[in-house]
């Protein structure tokens, strides 16, 4: 079958698949009560994960699904910094010892739009509060057009070990109808100023289904993004969302890319990234070199799926900081409120911001593993995945007899429960994985989501 009869058949709306259930899913029956209770039963044993979230920047891009808003103000800035802290502190005395931690990311919006002390304050807590693995990795989203000295200093102190730099396309015509305006130059200036300080791992964010990008375009901005030799390679579709994102709306409808247009240059991206570059692909849309541990994680069926995408850190729970902040327990997900002034109000009434989530059924977790599984390896051993949740394999075969149009279509092959998504399946992973979803109408593309290709 050609990709245009594929992208008609399958370009409808599907999740991404960072959680499941996913967030539009999660509900206010858990609350900050109920959040209180499952940090207070998490196992000592057991290695947490931190996010931190920063909602600044210090200007607004067009085509940001991100939770962020312009703060120019030093004030503001560090009076949610202080929130972060007075929330973390909480966290930790809730838990009451010093949990392991094997990941700190820091994202956003621009971590670094918090002030340099208040970057570093922020992480000696996390290292009074929490144990850090000796090994853990502290990450941190980098702009490169918004990164002042002092803060690049901070990283050093923070021990950040991976940062990853916001690219999305390198074509100045391209960035003028974004409003992201980033020189190859401000981008390289970024890379070697971090690897100047030691810190060698290194990840991008490119985007295709830009206004103006075309398949050459896009592949241009790939092969300048080889000269930057980083360890890994996001390669996001635009998310077109302005009924969620009103700057959005800015973005004429009209200008973007059709999905024939967005599947082509996805495939441009990734053929420059593969053959001119030796990356290798990890899930729906990461790129690897293959000394990486994303690629040696891929490669051993060790991948996991998060927040951020995909990661090599396999720890079972999440603590979520900031506004908007999505935490993971072993009995489900919390959501902070998204509104800084509703998660201030919160932090400051001396309790947590959760505002939503949702309790794990067994169900859940079966088809939570089934999803992962398949976004990560892009194969699933469906009685062997019921066998590890002492659960009958039945929903799951259920659920995997809608593959029967993906197998016809050379997406996916099947023997008995195992099933394997082909190389030309890849782009449609979310529409494989979306098959074992309890959650999503299967009949109706629900617009709540950004288009699959
Ligand atoms: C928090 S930003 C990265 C750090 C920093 N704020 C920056 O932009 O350089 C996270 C990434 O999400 C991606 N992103 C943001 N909005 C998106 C959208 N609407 N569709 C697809 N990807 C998007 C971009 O690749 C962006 O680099
Ligand atoms: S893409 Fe990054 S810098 Fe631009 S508005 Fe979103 S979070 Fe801020």
């Amino acid at each position: 079958m050609n990709s245009a009869d594929l992208i008609t058949r399958y370009d409808g709306r599907v999740p991404r698949y960072t959680s499941y259930p996913t967030a539009p899913h999660f509900t206010p029956a858990i609350g900050p009560e109920r959040y209180l209770d499952w940090l207070r039963t998490l196992a000592e044993d057991v290695p947490v994960s931190l996010y931190v979230h920063v909602p600044f920047c210090d200007r607004l891009c067009l085509y940001c699904g991100c939770n962020t808003g312009v703060v120019r103000q030093e004030a503001p800035r560090r009076a949610y910094a202080a929130l972060l802290e007075r929330e973390l502190r909480l966290i930790a005395d809730t838990i009451g010892r010093r949990q392991r931690v094997s990941t700190v990311h820091l994202g956003g919006g621009t971590p670094t739009t918090l002030p340099a002390d208040c970057l570093t304050g922020l992480m000696d807590l996390v290292r009074a509060e929490f144990v850090l693995s000796p090994d853990a990795e502290i990450a941190i989203e980098l702009d490169p057009t918004a990164l002042a000295s002092d803060r690049l200093e901070a990283l050093v102190d923070m021990g950040v070990t991976r940062v990853s730099l916001g690219v999305q396309d390198l074509d100045p015509s391209v960035q003028a109808a974004i409003g992201r305006i980033q020189s190859y130059e401000t981008t390289l200036a970024c890379v070697r100023a971090v690897r100047g300080l030691g810190i060698d791992a290194i990840n991008l964010d490119l985007i295709y289904g830009l206004p103006r990008q075309t398949e050459t375009s896009v592949a241009e901005t790939a092969r300048s993004a080889l000269r930057l030799q980083a360890g890994r390679v996001a390669v996001f579709g635009y998310a077109h969302v302005p009924w969620m994102k009103r700057h959005q709306s800015l973005i004429p409808e009209e200008s973007l890319p059709g999905p024939q247009a967005r599947f082509d240059q996805r495939a441009a991206i990734g053929r420059v990234l593969e053959e001119e570059g030796g990356y290798l692909p990890v899930g729906l849309d990461h790129y690897a070199r293959p000394d990486d541990a994303l690629a040696h994680a891929a490669r051993s069926r060790r991948l996991h799926r998060s927040f951020q995408g995909y990661t090599t850190d396999a720890a079972p729970a999440l603590i979520g900081i900031g506004a908007s902040a999505i935490g993971c327990l072993p009995q489900g997900y919390v959501q902070n409120a998204s509104a800084v002034p509703a998660y201030s109000a919160a932090i400051r009434a001396g309790g947590l911001a959760t505002v939503r989530g949702i309790a794990l059924s067994s169900d859940d977790r079966l088809r939570r593993a089934a999803i992962e599984t398949v976004m990560c390896d892009l194969q699933a051993d469906l009685p062997a995945l019921a066998r590890a949740h002492h659960a009958d394999p039945a929903p799951l075969l259920a659920a995997a007899a809608a593959l029967e149009r993906f197998e016809t279509d050379g997406l996916v092959q099947r023997e008995g429960g195992f099933l394997r998504v082909t190389e030309a399946g890849r782009p449609f992973v979310r529409n494989v994985a979306a098959v074992f979803d309890a959650y999503l109408n299967h009949d109706e593309a629900t617009p709540r989501h950004a288009q699959a290709v």
